[in-house]
């Protein structure tokens, strides 16, 4: 299969104000491949990601989508192009139901079939959503939500998927059944991946390339599997 990269970050440099959150952070994510930015609280994930999907201002840098440059564009363009960002936290509509939430992540799409088959994908992935879809997404578990938050970034139909720490705060069963899904979107549906995560274990077991970053800087970019057995990976990040 010829390597295409779909998603090419060239010495990103993001802050809030007087603060360097990114100091040149470079990386590339293959189309059809799960790739995973790992570090510690602080590191620069979250920046990295909202870098990439305009809800920042890069103060350096490029980024390129899909062979185009698309540093700085506003959100709204970016996810018009296929690239979609569930961010830290989830924010569902806590007031409007799973099957709400689920339409609005369609309301850029026209094609009524594909958005009722991608939804039925959604409830398959996730049973727990199908059982749920009449109820506020708001008194949902934080797992069920983060499900949702992610079938709802499927409804419009991405070709590269952005999560951010998709484990946080969730109970260990859920986490796995998320993370099975995770493998299954990029499968099936050849959706590329950049997933972000402070569980490096879990992220490095999925993925197939992973960056470690911290304050801001690129410490590793190997395989995922050489990182799993790099000695410094494995006493900072995978506890030993
Ligand atoms: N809204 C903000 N205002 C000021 N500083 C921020 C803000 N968000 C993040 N930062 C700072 O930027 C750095 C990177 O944060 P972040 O990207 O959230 O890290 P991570 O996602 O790896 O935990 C940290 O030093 C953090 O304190
Ligand atoms: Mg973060």
């Amino acid at each position: 299969m010829e390597v295409v990269n779909m998603l090419e970050i060239e010495n990103l440099e993001v802050g809030y104000g007087t603060i360097k959150a990114l100091h040149g952070v470079s990386l590339r994510v293959n189309q059809g491949s799960i790739v995973t930015l790992i570090g510690a609280n602080g590191a620069g994930k979250s920046t990295t990601l909202r870098a990439i999907s305009g809800l920042i201002k890069a103060r350096g840098g490029k980024v390129r989508y899909d062979g185009e440059d698309i540093t700085n564009l506003p959100p709204h363009a970016i996810v018009a192009r296929g690239l979609c960002h569930v961010p830290e936290g989830r924010m569902v509509f806590a007031n409007l139901t799973v099957e709400e939430n689920l339409r609005m992540g369609a309301y850029l799409r026209k094609d009524k079939p594909g958005v009722a088959a991608d939804m039925e994908f959604g409830y398959e992935m996730f049973p727990r959503l199908r059982e749920r879809r009449h109820q506020a997404a708001g008194t949902m578990s934080g797992g069920e939500q983060q499900m949702l938050a992610i079938a709802r970034a499927i409804m419009s139909k991405p070709r590269c998927l952005m999560l951010d720490e998709p484990s946080l705060g969730i109970a260990p069963i859920l986490v796995r059944s998320i993370f099975e899904q995770i493998v299954a979107i990029n499968k099936a549906r050849g959706i590329t991946i950049l997933l972000v995560e402070q569980n490096a274990n879990l992220a490095l077991a999925v993925s197939h390339h992973g960056y470690v970053l911290e304050t801001g800087k690129v410490l590793f970019d190997d395989t995922s599997a050489a990182l799993r057995t790099n000695p410094q990976v494995r006493a900072a990040y995978l506890g030993g």
